[in-house]
């Protein structure tokens, strides 16, 4: 567990709310989710930060409109809240988990979806949407019977959070260099080239080492 000086973490969320700038983070529900997850796990809150960074570039490339790259920002923000749920011995745990810690891991999209349920509908249901691209994709009940849009949304979510931790250095491994995380994503044959191409180009441009969050690109 991280120790948070008090000065840090009204820094923090100052800097998350100008970051993804709205009202979702605003509210003091999400705020004290947000602090907590900071203090469980906080680089999930740095690999959160990254994300929405990404999604940001993707969700533009995708052409949808602003007010829904915004919403698809701060759904990449929160997308993994619900991992407050998850001890963090598993979080940080090396090797592969037991089936019993996986189907604890398995529940935080649906975690994040009930927790933004009732502030921010959309958010909750791209969050909660976050692990549907992919090989073994889980989320929660009921996640299928959304508009089309927030299902480009998820996809924007999706293909930021598998790049940010593909070419994240994690305790079982090293950053995958821009080429093989571009390969192996379009082997998975889950998001078009692209897409794909827009989120690892703006990941390559981030510091591996860097303060939280990142600053914007341009
Ligand atoms: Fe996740
Ligand atoms: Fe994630």
């Amino acid at each position: 567990m991280s120790l948070l000086k008090d000065t840090e973490q009204p820094n923090l969320l100052d800097i998350a709310n100008n970051f993804t700038g709205g009202a979702v983070l605003l509210h003091p529900q999400i705020n004290n989710t947000l602090s907590n997850l900071y203090i469980h796990h906080t680089d999930t809150v740095r690999h959160s930060g990254r994300v929405a960074q990404i999604a940001l570039f993707v969700a533009q490339e995708m052409g949808l409109s602003n007010e829904k790259v915004d919403l698809t920002v701060k759904a990449g923000f929160l997308h993994d809240i619900g991992k407050l749920e998850v001890p963090t011995t598993i979080l940080e745990k090396d090797g592969k988990p037991t089936d019993e810690e996986w189907e604890l891991i398995k529940q935080h999209p649906s975690t994040a979806f009930r927790t933004l349920e009732s502030i921010h509908p959309d958010v909750a249901a791209i969050s909660g949407g976050h692990h549907m691209f992919q090989r073994s994709p889980y989320a929660y009940p009921g996640a299928e019977r959304v508009a089309p849009w927030i299902n480009d949304a998820r996809r924007a979510v999706a293909v930021s959070d598998q790049v940010d931790a593909l070419m994240s250095k994690r305790g079982y491994k090293d950053p995958w260099s821009p080429e093989k995380t571009r390969a192996v994503l379009q082997g998975d044959g889950f998001f078009s080239p692209g897409l794909i191409d827009a989120a690892v180009s703006v990941r390559s441009r981030m510091n591996q080492v860097q303060v939280f969050p990142p600053p914007l690109l341009h």
